[in-house]
This record gives structure tokens, sequence and C-alpha cells, in this order.
């Protein structure tokens, strides 16, 4: 049975009962007039959903990109300003980073154009236009299909229809499902390729907290970076030329002066990349009990090892900053997603839920319906030690770092082995491999990585059950070494050549076909091997049996939901489009007796500084301006500095970078991260906790003004300020 776009659509806008509360969903911008505006100016919203989204006129959305390939950004002046958070931007600082300049620690301020840093291999991509492709994507399908005959219709509908579009225009098209598959969309974009460096804080601004705060509320964070957006003389998009010029945007975003008042209207415009919402009971307990369980461990034991190492080398540090905030970030993530889903009984609420939907699908006697939820049960049974075994195989073995590298080699000893007269493709092969060995070894430290492989092995081997899904080196350990993790890591690093710069130069240098035999006898090369034939073997293809599986059942329980509950407003989970959420600015009670205000003030950073930790360091500049309150108009009616703001807009990851706005649409922050206590808001959402944290646009002001001295850049936006 299929379900047509238009019941799909005539489903969605029948909003007579609102069971959503607070700022749950992620609305698709050009549904918003029928599916939100009411309530959005119910809410306090004075613009229109035009305004917001709009093919005919200039709107906000032209001033949305996606920043690289997991942030928002948002133009905020006439000449292509573009606005993301310093974690957004962190890849890039770092690059241009050495312990001589080191923008990462002082921050960095092109004080005119010609001092902007070109980040080769960085885009933003601009929505142009999006468009409802149901029927012609599912043109062709039919419900008796196997996935597989599915998914290549579906996937020859795109092809033919994107290449249509693309053919006469100088956009990009791409198509994405929406509600588990139910809809598609096909999206129109531009993608610009100069995008240069304008402006970071120093760490201690931008990156205040560090980890230690990462996921928290109250948080007093500046984390933004400052780039722009450069085209050619036409104003196209173009690759990097000094003689392109500064992008001048339809759209650009206002900026407030004024502020956010608890419980005003706000919303959020950006690009989540991935929630779950309408997942059965079976994923959630697989997701926060086990999967999430397992992958902390093995995250926190890395993490103590590069914490211990970079406090006492600077060095070390800079090398190891962006491995340890990535490894950091979803290891917090996760703990909160768990704890979030326990506290507010989540795996329980969403069996009831099941209950009801099976007895509405057997008193309407549907029976496909009625067995989705015990056909869920088991194939979640079956995905559970497949799962666990890949992710320790992710996050246990190929996150050491020499057997990661290694891992990268297995191109250039199948082509040295099927096809060794193929000088040309051997030879781009190693070429890639030589700028991989250069990125490697720049931030590489070998007692990182060899106590890492210690332990991470003893984690690995200790808590998979033994059978057809352990790697067979985790038996040597346990049989020829006898469990000595310390004496197998030892052999490895003395026999390999992967942590060695110049040894695996001169390989590659002198590399002949035949040599391929001494990558095979390499011990880290043999690791990597036996994974990825593990994984090639059977997780992979067992996984992705599963997953098919789950995924056309998740489909039909999509559609079963909607048509169970006809009178409720759905939105699809996040898929990396844009989309609009709002809510009201507020604080919550992270547990009993304590609540938490809605705003932090510079008054915050100074009760958190400490000078001999490193997250807490607050800088001899800033400190002078908090002593003489030296704000000028960024200061609150309340005369202090807001640094940051929290609001129940429904955002995820990708979603940083995004602009929070008010209701007139102007700039009054941008989104950055969420509590902890609300995490598990990619699950399920809880309106009495779910908060989405912003940087006060005024603090990013009074740092680019009164702290940087960059307030030329001022010059460009547009300031309101109401009285
Ligand atoms: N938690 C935020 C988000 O998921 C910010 C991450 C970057 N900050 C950090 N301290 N690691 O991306
Ligand atoms: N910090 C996240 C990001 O980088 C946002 C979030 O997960 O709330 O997109």
């Amino acid at each position: 049975m299929k379900l047509r776009s238009s019941v799909l659509v005539a489903l969605l806008v029948i909003i007579s009962r609102l069971t959503l509360i607070g700022g749950e969903g992620m609305w698709i911008p050009m549904l918003l007039q029928q599916m939100n505006e009411k309530e959005m100016q119910e809410m306090g919203m004075k613009i229109t959903a035009e305004d917001i989204y709009s093919i005919n006129k200039s709107s906000l959305k032209d001033a949305i990109l996606l920043f690289g390939r997991g942030c928002t950004s948002e133009i905020i002046s006439k000449d292509g300003l573009l606005l993301t958070n310093h974690h957004c931007g962190f890849g890039n600082i770092q690059k241009h980073s050495t312990v001589d300049h080191d923008y990462l620690t002082d921050g960095f301020w092109a004080m005119n154009k010609g001092e902007e840093l070109p980040n080769p291999g960085l885009t933003a991509t601009l929505l142009i236009e999006m468009r409802e492709v149901t029927d012609s994507i599912l043109q062709g399908v039919d419900e008796k299909m196997s996935m597989k005959e599915r998914q290549l219709q579906i996937k020859a509908n795109t092809v033919r229809l994107t290449s249509n579009f693309e053919k006469d225009s100088p956009y990009k098209a791409s198509v994405k499902p929406f509600f588990k598959g139910n809809a598609y969309y096909m999206l129109i974009t531009e993608v610009f390729k100069d995008i240069r460096l304008v402006g970071a804080p120093p760490s201690n601004i931008g990156k205040f907290g560090g980890d230690t705060d990462n996921w928290m509320w109250p948080r007093h964070t500046g984390d933004f970076s400052l780039f722009r957006i450069y085209v050619d003389k036409d104003g196209n998009s173009a690759e990097y030329s000094e003689d392109n010029v500064p992008y001048q945007p339809k759209f650009y975003f206002p900026i407030s002066l004024e502020g956010v008042e608890e419980e005003d209207f706000t919303f959020v415009f950006g690009y989540p990349a991935r929630t779950n919402e309408y997942l059965p009971s079976y994923a959630v307990e697989l997701i926060t009990e086990i999967g999430n369980p397992n992958k902390i461990e093995l995250r926190e034991t890395r993490l103590d090892i590069f914490s211990k190492y970079s406090e006492k080398d600077p060095a070390v540090r800079i090398k190891y900053a962006t491995k340890h905030a990535r490894v950091s970030n979803y290891w917090k993530k996760m703990i909160g997603e768990s704890g979030g889903v326990k506290r507010m009984d989540g795996i329980n609420k969403k069996k009831d839920f099941e209950n009801e939907f099976t007895n509405w699908a057997k008193q309407s006697g549907n029976d496909q319906y009625s067995l989705i939820m015990p056909e869920f049960e088991r194939l979640y049974g079956e995905l559970t030690p497949v799962k666990v075994a890949s992710e320790y195989m992710m996050e246990g073995g190929m996150a050491i770092e020499v057997i990661k590298a290694a891992s990268y080699y297995f191109n250039l000893v199948k082509l040295s082995k099927d096809d060794p007269n193929n000088i040309e493709a051997i030879d781009a092969e190693i070429a890639k491999l030589k700028k991989r060995k250069a990125a490697f070894f720049k931030d590489y430290y070998k007692p990182i990585d060899e106590e890492v492989m210690t332990s991470l092995l003893k984690l690995y081997n200790e808590n998979m059950p033994d059978g057809e899904y352990k790697p067979a080196f985790l038996s040597t350990i346990s049989t020829k070494y006898n469990g000595d993790y310390k004496a197998y890591t030892n052999y490895v690093f003395s026999k390999t050549m992967f942590d060695d710069d110049a040894k695996l130069t001169e390989f590659l240098d002198s590399y002949k076909p035949k040599k391929y035999k001494k990558l095979m006898k390499d011990p880290a090369y043999k690791m990597a091997m036996e994974m990825g034939d593990l994984f090639r073997a059977k997780l992979g293809g067992q996984m992705k049996a599963i997953n098919n599986s789950i995924d056309s059942l998740q489909r039909i329980y999509m559609k079963a939901q909607m048509e169970m509950k006809p009178d409720d407003r759905f939105y699809p989970d996040a898929n990396f489009t844009l989309r609009v959420s709002y809510g009201n600015v507020g604080g919550y009670s992270p547990k009993d007796a304590v609540y938490y205000k809605h705003f932090t003030t510079l008054e915050g950073i100074m009760e958190k500084e400490d000078p001999d930790i490193y997250d807490y360091v607050v800088t001899d500049r800033l400190r002078e301006l908090y002593e003489t309150k030296d704000y000028g108009q960024y200061a609150d009616k309340d005369g202090s500095l807001h640094v940051g703001f929290a609001a129940s807009n429904h955002t995820t990851g990708g979603n940083s970078g995004s602009p929070v706005l008010n209701a007139n649409g102007e700039l009054v922050g941008v989104n950055f991260d969420r509590c902890w206590e609300g995490t598990m808001s990619d699950l399920m959402y809880d309106p009495s906790v779910c908060r989405n944290i912003s940087i006060d646009i005024r603090y990013f002001l009074f740092i680019v003004d009164k702290y940087a001295r960059a307030g030329y850049l001022l010059d460009e936006m547009k300031l309101i300020k109401n009285n």
C-alpha cells in the first residue's frame, strides 16, 4: 500500500488536536505556512512563513548555509560575512595554527580583507529551493517489491530527476527521503567554495569551559567564529582565487541589540543532521542500554590517556585538540542521552504506546500493522550481537591510530596483487597515501597510541563474547601472550612501520608492487585486515540485511502511526535538510530543588575562572573589560553583559552555528549546544528539560568590537536598537 503524497499532506495539515508541546518538532520550511505559521504567530512571531521561506522573493532562508559538512552558518553582512560556531571552524583554525602562531589558543583576527585566510576544501551550501517529488520518486515502486528492487527503482528515479534538473541549471540537485521514505523532496543548492577565515576568539573564549562544560547549562562559551564567502567577479560560486570578491547575498540577518527575555518566542533555522523520534522501544533499548554504555567505556578510556599526555606537553595538546574534542563530544552526549531516556522512563513510555498501537491495529483488523511490533522485536534481537561486535570493532580496534592508518593500505595491497602492471593506479594510490601520511604524523604522538592500544584491546577482548565475531588477534593475545596486553602492544610497535614517518616515507618512495608482501606481514596491517575481513565477510553484510528489513518495517510503522493519530501533527526526523524549530526562551529544573535561569553573564565567567585549569583561564584583557564594565551598547538592560541563553527549540547535531531569531526574524543568538539533561531529544523530546543553548549575539559583538578591536567588521552589519 502506498501512501500518496496528497494523502500525506492532508494528514499533515489536520491540526485540530495538538499533542506536541513546548518546542518539539523540526519543521519543513516550505510547509510552514500550512502547518506552523498560525501557531508561531500565536506564540508571538511577527513575521510570516513567506518571510522565512520563499522562492518568489528574498527570505531568511537566503542567508542560511550548511557549513562544511556538519554545521550551520548564517550571513550577517552585506559583504558575505558568515557566522558559525568556534567548534565548527575549529578544524580550519587548527590547520592554520602552529606553536608559534597558535590561533587556536590566541585567536585570530583579520584586520582587513587581505588578511583573511583561505581554507581549501571548505564549502558552504545554500538552499535555493526545495520541491516535493514523492510521486516521481515512487513511480514504478510497489509494495510487493523486495527492499533491493525498491531501492534500485528509487535510485533510478532519483538519477533521472536530478540529472534532468542539473542539465539546465547551474545548481546541484539531490533527493532525500522524509518520514522514513513515505515522502521525498528534491533539494536544489548552490555550493560556495572560497570560504575564508576572518576571525576566531582565543580558545579560552571560544571554547571556554572546554569539554568539561560541553553539553551543559549554565554555559559561558563564546562559541563563534567568523568566515567570509568569496565568489568570482560575476557573483558566481568559484574555487579560491585572489581575484575573487566578497559575496553579495540576497538577504543577510539584521542583528538585534535588544537581547531576549524569559518566555520570548524564538526560532532556530538550520541543518539538523539526524534524529530518531519514531523508533520502537527495542531500538531505544539497544541504543541507550547496550550500545551507549559500551562506547562510553571505550571512549572514556581513550580520553583519559589523551588528557594525561596533553596536560604534560603543549605540543601534544595541540596535536590532540581536535581528536579530544571529537571523541569527548559524543562520549558525553551518550551519557546524557541514556540518562535522559531513563529519567523520563522512555522505554516504558514507548512500550505503552506500542501496546496501544498493536491494539488499534488489531481492532482495525489490519494484520500487517498488528505484526509490526513482534517483527521489530525479532529483528532487533538479531541485530544486537552484530551491532555490538561492529561497535567494538569501530570504537575499540579501529580507534587505535596505527591500525586505522594501516587500514588505508588495503587498496594498495589489492591493486599490487590483482593488477601489478597498472602503474598509473598504483602511483595515484601512493600519492593519496603520502598525503594521508603527512596529515597523520602532524597530529600523532606514539606514547598515547601505545597506551590506547593496550587499554582498548583489553576492553575489546574482555567484553566481547567469544565466538565468530571476534577477530583472531584477540585470541592470540589470550593464548600466546597469556593476556599480557602490554607485551602484545610492544610486539606490534616494535615491528610495525605505521608509527614511523621515516620508515613509511622510505617504503612509499621506493614502492614496487611486489612489496605488498611486506605490508601483509606488518602486525598493525594484519590486525586491520583481520577486522576488515571479519566486517566484510560477516558483520557488514549481516548488519545491512537486518537494517534493510528494519528500514522497510520502520517505513510502514511511520505511516501506520500517522494513520492511527490522524489529528496529530508529525514532523519528519532530521535528515540534514533545512528545518525550522521554534520555542520559548526559558530555564529549567535539572533536578529536585534546583532551577536554572535562562541566561548567563560575564559574571559567571569570572566565577568559573581558574588560571591553573586550561578550560577556565580568563585573559587579562577580558578581565580588564569586566572590571571597567566597558560593555558599551552590548550591555543588557540589567547592566550586565549576557553571554548565553537557553530556550526550548528542538535542535540536534548539525544545528550548531544556526541563527536563533526573535519574533521579528532578527538575529539574537547563535545556537551551539543542548543541555545535558535534554540530550535524549534525538530519541524522545521532553519539554520540561530539553533546551538548546545559544551564545547571546551581543556577547559575540562585544568580543569582536571591544575585545578583539575588530569593530571595523560591524560597519558592514545591520544592528537594530529599538530605543
Ligand atoms: N556539544 C556540542 C555539539 O555537539 C559542541 C561540541 C564542541 N565542543 C567541545 N567542547 N567538544 O557539537
Ligand atoms: N553541538 C551540536 C552541533 O555541533 C548541536 C547539538 O547537538 O545540540 O551541531
